[in-house]
């Protein structure tokens, strides 16, 4: 594995490797001990959008593992592509730095930096995918459910980047994925399709919310307004009404169920202020998660 680009790039082994190294940095990290296998590797991590989760947990777990974070915002270099094209700014980075990561737009772009660039460059976020998110959340599942294999998980909401991601780990790690969606909302069908193709079955649509819960180990839900969608942000809310997470739809579910959101959580939209606090909710581990994922994955492709 030379790059972090999309879960459906890489194998289920690759996937189960870095879970497991995953728990045993976790393990690590917890009983105070430390591994500085990045000493004197820099990683260069450029955003194009906000963050706090993936800022601060990249930033932290490189510092951990003993190397140095540059924080990259568009304004600091003039845009990314704008100044420069994205094929100039891999290979100037590769003559000063060990590793990129990029939060952009468009997938394109980290796809170019990943082309041009000869170290390896991590997907931390583009319209069209979350893979970071989605590994954080299969260790936090298997962490809950002493298993991923055959956990079933409704995504209420919309289908984006965090569906499309959680799709292709359902494919890839054996889950199940039932996706709940608005009428103009619903994941892709191509990604659908690449997604069974991991595993035939693996990920089904509807757009019933209730009907989506009713067999769930866990209900996941995101934003419906992404960053970048903010002109629509009045349209979606009218528009996803009846796919909030709430008590009722929690209700609607097993009792054991586990309520996960990427966050930022906006309450009272696509979920409940109630719900966010709950019992059910795993909000927070899911968080912590991105922390001991990373680790892994800068450990893999950087040390
Ligand atoms: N979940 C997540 O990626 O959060 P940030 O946007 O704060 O990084
Ligand atoms: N779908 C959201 C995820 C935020 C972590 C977005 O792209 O803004």
């Amino acid at each position: 594995m030379e790059d972090f680009l999309a879960i459906s790039e890489c194998s289920t082994d690759e996937l189960n490797a870095l879970l497991e190294e995953s728990r045993s940095l976790k393990a690590m990290y917890k009983s105070g001990r430390r591994d500085l296998c990045l000493a004197g590797k820099t990683l260069a991590m450029l955003f194009e959008k906000p963050s706090l989760r993936t800022r601060i947990s990249f930033q932290v777990a490189m510092t951990d593992l003993g190397g140095s974070p540059i924080y990259v915002k568009p304004e600091d270099i003039g845009g990314i592509g704008t100044r420069e094209p994205v094929k100039d700014i891999a290979r100037v980075l590769s003559r000063y730095v060990h590793g990129i990561m990029a939060r952009t737009f468009e997938h394109r772009t980290v796809v170019d930096l990943a082309r041009y660039a000869d170290i390896p460059v991590i997907n931390a976020l583009t319209d069209w995918s979350h893979p970071c998110q989605a590994m954080a959340d299969a260790l936090t599942i298997g962490e809950h459910f002493g298993r991923i294999e055959g956990i079933t998980i409704a995504f209420i909401g919309d289908g984006n980047n965090v569906a499309r991601s959680l799709a292709f780990a359902a494919g890839k790690l054996k889950m199940k994925l039932i996706i709940a969606s608005p009428a103009g909302y619903e994941l892709d069908d191509a990604s659908i399709r690449v997604a069974n193709g991991f595993a035939p079955g693996c990920v089904t649509q509807m757009s019933d919310p209730r009907a989506a819960v009713t067999q769930a180990d866990v209900i996941y839900t995101d934003t419906w307004v992404s960053m970048g969608q903010e002109d629509e942000k009045d349209k979606r809310r009218r528009e996803f009404a009846g796919f909030e997470v709430d008590a009722a739809l929690v209700a609607a579910a097993p009792k054991h169920v586990r309520v996960m959101h990427c966050l930022p959580a906006y309450r009272g939209f696509e979920i409940s202020d109630e719900v966010t606090e709950s019992p059910h909710s795993i909000l927070f581990d899911q968080a912590e998660n991105r922390l001991h994922f990373q680790r892994a994955l800068l450990r893999k492709l950087m040390s």
